[in-house]
């Protein structure tokens, strides 16, 4: 490499803030470095992504450099695919942005470089933003776009990222599944031709399939060893990923908004900013991805990240909308016996013309019925502080239902077309807001405010989202952008949540959509939480909680007991078992303690106070997932460990029994090799493991492991680690 380029390298590599001179950028955090060469008036470049460069002219020396476009535009070279394509009012199709500075500053805790880029020929300006944070290993970037153009331009294609990754045995990890079985693990090896994760529902993400990824670099996926890259888009809309292998060198990534439906008239002056895509490197396999994502965060990303979660029972399971003051004193006696913290009352307490009986009418009506609670939200805020509880609530303010006074009054605010008989959700009768109506936002906004305002001792709002967006209209938008309503709809919900967020900054929010609908770290800045799943059977959540876990920290996962013959699967779960997964999340519980005998009272309030033990490191501490049940060994494990490494929670579940199965050795991960831990065992229901009590060093724990019989089908173990002092 010549002396210029190294030293315009470094220069780059040591400049603080302000305008960067150097044309070639480098953009680090602890473990990795993307390189990008941005000469004045040329097209940038991305050279390089992967560990950490300490030598960055090292990739032009070694031949690795991508020399790809950093967004690659359509039209001049077009025969690849394509970050962004803009047809500009005279019919021209193309672009070619060439670089006209290159910044740095210091932004909300993390550094910022942005690419400012322009049309060669056009005043089409697009700039390109990585920020990275010094107390994590995400790289977060976005894209803005705008045009100075006499009259609109198109936008067909707007993603928020493009990154090469090279070729070699990638395998791609990621998370699909419907109702009930969300976020399942799937892994492949990437083959020719393209692959792509994507999304059309419109108002829920992740029903079916996850904007979030990981691709290994040199083999197949491991927990803990090998070179990976994961992405996830920060957005609650429709997605789009696309993973492009060229046959030769490169695996091209396209993450972004799904354009599909969604062309987007961008008037002269306004600018269009893309999601965030966040992405990360490990050299510590998925599990390193993964607490880089989880501690990115708890950091950043995440409402309430760093402060510890409540103890809660939700009435959903246990009573369904039938509810009154009556049952729902007695749930907050007896959950408060038990050692809860919170009650959330879930669907069923609104309605005034027509009360929620069921799911045909009512939503929209967000005043409480009187006939089930007459003495209203006041007499519940009451009877929850007379037990020492903190109080919460459902709502699911984007919707309505055509049997609502809402929809009375109101038509034109569903999302609807013309000439079109609508097509209508759950019950028969549900329809979607349009939440690109600044009136609709008001009235959302305002669902939300009424409550507080009435009722500020509400801690909690569980937020729910039931349906598609069927009957693609809108009577807000005008004709010709009718195509925005995909976009229209999340930037609206945005608004709102912002301003939820401003005026209630200590209201805890819960994003549910049909279960886990909504895990998507567009919306959790203004969420702490979201409902893993509406399947709570603890056998299936250990593998929907696995999948989760690869880029969401339990803090966030909410997970709750419920009956002993699921409602969703039908299958029979010892309590024990159902407490011990639920403790490996955010714990709750969801079914009616009327019904639980005194016994299992008496082991409920147990391994809640055995949660608070380890709820502390179990929320904020670091995951290892040990043994994973889709290896289908019979036995799934994980642990948490605290940051200081002086407390751990270890978890192992027995998923299925056959005579005589081998048994894997119990080995842990993440501790202090030097430190010695007492294993005490939590939520006990019978004799402790023979290892109760005693001491091992971390050394012994993660090289040997501890070798004790788990039980059978559906046993489980929960051992709390505590340094010796
Ligand atoms: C769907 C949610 O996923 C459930 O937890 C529950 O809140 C129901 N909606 C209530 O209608």
């Amino acid at each position: 490499m010549n002396k210029r380029l190294a030293s315009a390298l470094l220069c780059a590599a040591l400049l603080g803030s302000g305008i960067l001179r150097a044309d070639n950028i480098v953009i680090s955090n602890r473990k990795s470095s993307i390189l990008i060469t941005a000469p004045k008036g040329e097209s940038p470049r991305i050279q390089y992504f992967g560990p950490r460069l300490a030598n960055p002219g090292d990739v032009f020396d070694s031949g690795s450099a991508f020399n790809d476009p950093v967004y690659p535009q359509f039209g001049v070279q077009c025969s690849r695919e394509t970050a962004i394509q803009a047809t500009h009012n005279d019919g021209n199709m193309s672009l070619e942005l060439v670089v006209e500075s290159v910044t740095r500053e210091n932004r909300d805790g993390g550094q910022v470089t942005a690419i400012a880029t322009r049309d060669k020929f056009y005043p089409f300006y697009v700039t390109i933003y990585y920020k990275t944070y010094p107390d994590c290993e995400v790289i977060e970037t976005w894209t803005e776009i705008r045009h100075l153009e006499k009259k609109p331009v198109t936008l067909y294609r707007f993603a928020s990222a493009f990154l090469p990754v090279r070729r070699g045995d990638n395998w791609l990890s990621h998370f699909h599944g419907p109702w009930g079985a969300e976020a399942y693990l799937y892994e492949e090896a990437l083959t020719d031709g393209m692959r792509v994760i994507k999304d059309k529902d419109g108002v829920r993400n992740t029903q079916n399939s996850c904007p979030s990824f990981m691709l290994t670099l040199d083999g197949r996926p491991d927990e803990q060893h090998g070179m990976v890259i994961g992405g996830t888009l920060a957005w609650s809309g429709n997605y789009r990923i696309a993973i492009d292998n060229d046959n030769a060198h490169t695996t091209r990534i396209f993450a972004g908004i799904n354009e599909d439906q969604s062309q987007y008239i961008l008037e002269p002056k306004e600018v269009f900013t893309t999601p965030v895509f966040a992405f990360t490197f490990s050299d510590e396999g998925k599990g390193g991805v993964s607490r880089n994502f989880h501690r990115w965060a708890r950091l950043h990303r995440l409402n309430h990240g760093g402060e510890q979660r409540s103890i809660l029972l939700n009435s959903w399971e246990g009573v369904s909308m039938n509810v009154n003051q009556e049952v729902m004193d007695q749930m907050m006696a007896d959950f408060a016996a038990m050692g809860g913290e919170m009650f959330v009352m879930d669907d069923g307490w609104f309605g005034d013309k027509y009360p929620r009986n069921n799911g045909t009418s009512s939503l929209g009506d967000w005043v409480v019925c009187k006939e089930k609670l007459p003495e209203g939200i006041k007499g519940l805020t009451a009877s929850a502080r007379e037990k020492g509880l903190k109080f919460g609530i459902w709502i699911e303010p984007e919707m309505t239902n055509s049997k609502s006074e809402l929809f009375e009054k109101h038509p034109e605010w569903v999302i609807q077309q013309p000439h079109r008989e609508m097509h209508k959700g759950r019950g028969g009768t549900q329809l979607v807001l349009d939440l690109s109506n600044p009136e609709v936002q008001e009235f959302v906004f305002g669902v939300v405010d009424k409550l507080m305002t009435a009722h500020p001792e509400i801690a909690y709002i569980k937020w729910d989202a039931n349906m598609t967006l069927f009957n693609y209209g809108s009577t807000y938008l005008p004709r010709d952008k009718q195509s925005h309503l995909y976009i229209a709809y999340h930037r609206g919900l945005e608004n709102i949540l912002k301003r939820i967020h401003a005026k209630y900054p200590g209201l805890v929010m819960q994003a549910c959509a049909s279960g886990g609908g909504r895990i998507n770290y567009g919306l959790l800045p203004y969420y702490d939480e979201f409902w893993t799943s509406d399947n709570t059977d603890a056998l299936q959540r250990i593998f929907i909680q696995w999948g989760v876990s690869n880029f969401f920290p339990a803090v966030a996962m909410a997970s709750h007991v419920s009956v002993d013959t699921n409602y969703q699967t039908g299958r029979k779960t010892p309590l024990k078992l159902r407490f011990d997964v639920a403790m490996s999340g955010r714990m709750g519980m969801e079914l009616q303690p009327a019904h639980m005998t005194d016994e299992d009272k008496a082991f409920a309030r147990r391994a809640i106070a055995d949660y608070k033990l380890i709820r502390p490191v179990v929320q904020q501490g670091d995951l290892y997932r040990l043994i994973s049940p889709f290896d289908k060994t019979g036995y799934a494990s994980l642990m948490y460990v605290s940051p200081e490494k002086d407390h751990a929670a270890y978890f192992v579940y027995k998923l299925e029994q056959y005579h005589n199965m081998p048994r894997p050795a119990f080995r842990m991960a993440g501790l202090d090799p030097q430190k010695r831990y007492l294993v005490r065992e939590l939520s006990l229901d019978g004799k402790p493991i023979p290892q109760d009590g005693k001491t091992f060093t971390g050394a012994f724990l993660m090289e040997t492991g501890l070798d004790f019989e788990v039980g059978g089908e559906h046993a489980s173990h929960v051992l709390e680690l505590k340094a010796a002092e």
